[in-house]
């Protein structure tokens, strides 16, 4: 039996919450049609909220079908699943919860008359984690490390201390190869591609380096404001909402050394060696390397969106970034002096992540000047979303008798490629955790060295409250002072275009 078809218990802790409606849900569903799901599956969701069976199986289907791309449930489909998935309801500090956990998860053993991997997934807000992992270790749940697994959603710590501290909470309770920290990133096809572009391909890796690479973009940009989430956001911002995990994992896809093996100890090691060179900023030059933004009140798609500070659950002089724009150095013989600029926000005027590799220009010009007007040096763009595909841009000669010169893009477009539906990142993630395979998991060292890197502005930040939020309108490219930050090196954003041409 391969391990992902093994029986397996998912216990969520936070089952009634909005992880769990929004991104488990829909996930458990698809991964239920596409029958990924071992034959015995259990689900025991655990929540402060008090509820029914009934409400809580309604919570999920309500989510499984706002969320699935298929649309809606199949009541049938859905039937099936439900007689394995049962709640809790109780105080995640009270001992006698994890005492009727126990005893539900050996029930369920018993019925099905084989021991069962057991996944624990912490979809709660961070302050409650340490609790959680302690009731686990308390109840003497932890203890067989072949079967079983623990799922740590993000934000891992607040800070480099709140999350070596949280590490340490973790390993005193589980061992490292049971911990599985969450980056939904690294589940995106899109982000997975990065390996196999760079690793599958003899093409690129020898003028992937300072001698032919100028720069890297990396954009995450979002039109939706902060939702419903503005009492989580307030204490985060974008620094650490995004940029401490997505950004600088995709960072390290692209700045890595090539594997040796496709093993995950060895794939998140080359990752740690680049986190370990990130050049660190000294807090008095936070300013020439990062910017924060906050939105003001705007129009998205034509229609009119409040200011952040207008937004429930968020202080009417808050202070938090909706926006962050930094510009990085990895000290290694490969990206000496390359600048990575990272940038991220919310009610930006369009939803694309992307990565822009930047190429120098050809050394000697030898083409007339009159030809060469509409010239641009080699670009390739990694579309992650919307659009998931790859653009190599290089010049063509334009057909005729004039020679004229300009920019051609050759595409590749995941959707008109495969024709397939990519797997939303959650589903790859879960079935990964299932099979015990760690690879786009982070490691303890990969989250330290991702706080590490940040830390400086973290503190500049904190200490100098900014004097200009709001500082970019909705439905903008944020402020001024993000092209600025580029704009003084020589250099400038690249303008987001769709891959299908
Ligand atoms: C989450 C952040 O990790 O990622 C959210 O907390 C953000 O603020 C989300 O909106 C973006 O994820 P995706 O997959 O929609 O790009």
């Amino acid at each position: 039996m391969t391990p992902q078809k093994m029986p397996t218990i998912l216990v969520i802790f936070g089952a009634m919450g909005d992880l769990t409606w929004r991104k488990l849900s829909p996930a458990l569903y698809n991964l239920l049609l596409d029958n990924q799901l071992p034959e015995q599956f259990a689900v025991i969701g655990l929540d402060v909220k008090e509820a029914s069976q009934d409400k809580f199986h309604q919570r999920l289907k309500d989510g499984a079908s706002h969320f699935c791309q298929c649309g809606s449930v199949d009541d049938e489909k859905w039937k099936g699943f439900t007689p394995n998935v049962s709640l809790i309801s109780g105080n995640f500090a009270d001992p006698a919860l994890y005492a009727s956990l126990g005893k539900q998860i050996q029930a369920q053993e018993k019925t099905w008359e084989c021991p069962a991997n057991q996944v624990f997934y912490l979809a709660t807000p961070p302050g409650i984690m340490e609790t959680i992992v302690k009731g686990i270790g308390a109840a003497s749940l932890a203890h067989d490390k072949q079967h079983i697994r623990i799922v740590v959603e993000k934000p891992f710590g607040h800070d480099l201390a709140s999350a070596t501290t949280l590490n340490g909470v973790l390993t005193a309770v589980f061992d490292e190869s049971q911990i599985y920290r969450i980056d939904h990133y690294l589940g995106k096809e899109t982000v997975q591609n990065i390996l196999a572009f760079r690793f599958a391909n003899a093409l690129f890796e020898p003028i992937w380096d300072r001698r032919y690479i100028d720069h890297i973009q990396i954009t995450v940009a979002e039109q939706v404001g902060v939702e419903h989430r503005g009492a989580y956001y307030e204490h985060a911002g974008a620094l650490r909402d995004m940029i401490q995990n997505h950004l600088m994992q995709i960072l390290c896809l692209i700045a890595m050394e090539p594997m040796v093996s496709f093993e995950a100890d060895e794939i998140r090691n080359k990752k740690v060696d680049v986190l370990r060179a990130i050049r660190l900023i000294p807090e008095n030059q936070v300013e020439h390397f990062a910017v924060r933004g906050q939105y003001g009140a705007g129009r998205i798609n034509r229609h009119k969106v409040p200011a952040y500070r207008a937004e429930p659950n968020v202080a009417a002089d808050s202070s938090s970034e909706t926006f962050a724009a930094i510009k990085l150095f990895v000290d290694n013989w490969r990206w000496q002096d390359v600048p990575f600029y990272l940038r991220t926000g919310k009610r930006l005027a369009e939803k694309v992540s992307e990565v822009i590799i930047q190429f120098h220009p050809v050394p000697h010009q030898s083409f007339p000047a009159a030809a060469a007007l509409a010239w641009q040096p080699n670009q390739l763009i990694i579309h992650i979303q919307p659009e998931e595909g790859i653009v190599l841009r290089f010049q063509a000669k334009h057909p005729g008798p004039v020679l004229q010169l300009s920019p051609v893009n050759m595409d590749f477009s995941y959707q008109d490629t495969f024709r397939t539906r990519s797997p939303e990142a959650y589903e790859t993630l879960l079935l990964d955790v299932m099979a015990g395979d760690a690879t786009l998991f982070m490691r303890a060292d990969q989250v330290e060295g991702s706080w590490a890197a940040i830390t400086p502005i973290l503190n500049a930040w904190e200490k100098t409250l900014p004097a200009d939020f709001p500082n970019y309108p909705s439905g903008t490219w944020g402020p001024e002072a993000a092209e600025t930050l580029i704009a003084r090196d020589g250099r400038s954003w690249n303008p987001s275009e769709p891959t299908s041409t």
